[in-house]
């Protein structure tokens, strides 16, 4: 892979001490090399989603659409709430969604990663994200699956992730985000 590969990074809460923003920070240092990882720090600030303003966007909103379109790939760490996706995380991605037909998600692939302090480590909730990205066509990276059970566990005082399996986990994971971004790289024009 000779390609800079950069890559969105979206966190799905917004607490100051979320779990998710600290996976979100153990995943950009194991990118791998060729790859780097940006996360976003638009999500406090998109409205909430209005089809009123379709057409009269806020500036965050156009900005993170911009963002989104510069980069080749998305990666999101999502909590789980009530057995789905948080509706932050969801609004965000409604407002992406648009306008319509000229999405900039449109064919960008996606991972996943996310931890609970529950027992199914937000199973429920990347598996409701997965759909979430059929209208766009982007392909959702398909394993390895990243889900942290009783995350609060897995982080020492100073915030790291400790847990071996799920740092090798997300290793992979984001080497298949690599070899999905090669895969989907629009084709260029024909220079003759
Ligand atoms: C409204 C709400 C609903 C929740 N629902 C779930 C759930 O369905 N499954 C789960 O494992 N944890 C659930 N939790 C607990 C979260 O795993 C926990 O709050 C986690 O720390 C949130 O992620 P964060 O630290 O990245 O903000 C819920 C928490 C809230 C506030």
């Amino acid at each position: 892979v000779t390609h800079d590969l950069s890559v969105y990074g979206l966190v799905g809460s917004l607490r100051r001490e979320s779990i998710n923003k600290r996976l979100m920070a153990a995943a950009v240092n194991l990118a791998p090399p060729g790859m780097r990882v940006d996360v976003s720090t638009l999500l406090p600030e998109i409205p909430l989603f209005n089809e009123d303003l379709v057409g009269r966007e806020c500036d965050a909103v156009l900005q993170m659409r911009e963002e989104v379109a510069a980069a080749d790939a998305l990666l999101i760490a999502t909590p789980e709430y009530n057995g789905s996706i948080p509706g932050v995380l969801k609004n965000c991605l409604d407002w992406l969604s648009l306008p319509l037909g000229q999405s900039v998600m449109f064919e960008k692939p996606v991972a996943l990663i996310g931890g609970s302090i529950g027992r199914l480590g937000t199973a429920r909730g990347q598996l409701d994200l997965r759909h979430t990205f059929i209208f766009s066509r982007s392909p959702v990276v398909a394993g390895p699956e990243v889900l942290l059970s009783y995350a609060h566990e897995h982080f020492d005082a100073d915030g790291q992730l400790t847990d071996a399996r799920t740092i090798e986990l997300i290793g992979t994971l984001l080497q298949n985000l690599a070899r999905y971004t090669e895969i989907n790289r629009p084709i260029p024009a024909p220079t003759v």
